[in-house]
């Protein structure tokens, strides 16, 4: 990981991540709990679920998504566990967590508190390709798989939400193909729901080759579109569906 790692201050008041050295912010300069918010939390519609949630998130990254979902379970009095996977090969350090939290208002500190755990058993267990984290009154469990996606077995997930949350593809291209959206598609339930910031044709390509129906929304602030996947076109309803069929054929064109 980069030490020269930045905090960030974005549109909303909120704090992100820079790295230098890959000239990527970690959520959007124009907002980034209001892009957390808008397009992980309640573009998958997980307040909207009454029982316990499971999510799988690509890109633990500054932690953003997980603050604001572990933020968002807590009011919601009538949900059961979470459960919240996340992956990354690069984890940032406490220290950074620390130092973003400190300037962005709203977080409890318990939340924080388990995030920077979290962190510091990554940094402090070399070896590990997992470690794990638990609130004190037992209710949300966060495991954070630290290695590349396609090397982490997640098909017995079945999760509600997926967080399809990498940078952007020219960062991190590997993140944003077909191979990529198979593997999410292995772990998410038949209801379930994957969001991501991204609006881009050769995404949606990848998704409806790996299986998913898509649909769009209005994204946040000033962004038009993101998008949104299901293995069960019935789950997208209300967002504005995408033909799946369409992006297949545009996908083929590529090929040939
Ligand atoms: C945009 S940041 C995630 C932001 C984060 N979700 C938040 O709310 O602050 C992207 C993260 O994805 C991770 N990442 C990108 N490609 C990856 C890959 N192929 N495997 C595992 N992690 C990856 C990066 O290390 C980085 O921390």
């Amino acid at each position: 990981m980069s030490s020269k790692i930045q905090t960030f201050k974005t549109d909303d008041g909120s704090v992100t991540l820079f790295d230098p050295t890959l000239n990527a912010h970690y959520r959007s300069t124009h907002g980034a709990s209001t892009e957390s918010t808008h397009v992980f939390v309640n573009g998958t519609r997980l307040p909207q679920r009454t029982s316990s949630w499971t999510v799988l998130e690509l890109g633990l990254g500054g932690g953003m998504n997980l603050l604001q979902t572990l933020k968002t379970h807590k009011e919601q009095s009538t949900s059961g566990q979470l459960r919240y996977h996340t992956v990354d090969w690069n984890p940032v350090t406490a220290k950074h967590i620390r130092e973003l939290a400190y300037e962005t208002q709203g977080f409890e500190e318990s939340h924080i508190a388990l995030l920077m755990s979290l962190l510091e058993k990554a940094h402090n267990t070399p070896d590990a390709s997992s470690v794990e984290i638990v609130s004190e009154d037992g209710s949300q469990h966060i495991t954070l798989h630290i290695g590349a996606w396609e090397d982490i077995d997640v098909t017995a997930l079945q999760a509600d939400a997926v967080y399809h949350d990498p940078f952007g593809p020219k960062v991190n291209p590997e993140s944003w193909s077909t191979p990529c959206f198979t593997w999410s598609f292995n772990a998410i339930a038949p209801h379930g729901i994957l969001a991501t910031y991204s609006a881009a044709s050769h995404v949606r390509i990848a998704m409806v080759q790996a299986g998913y129906h898509i649909a769009s929304t209005d994204g946040p602030g000033k962004k038009r579109e993101i998008t949104l996947a299901s293995p069960d076109p019935d789950t997208l309803q209300g967002y504005k569906q995408l033909s799946r069929e369409r992006y297949l054929a545009k996908g083929q064109a590529q090929d040939t």
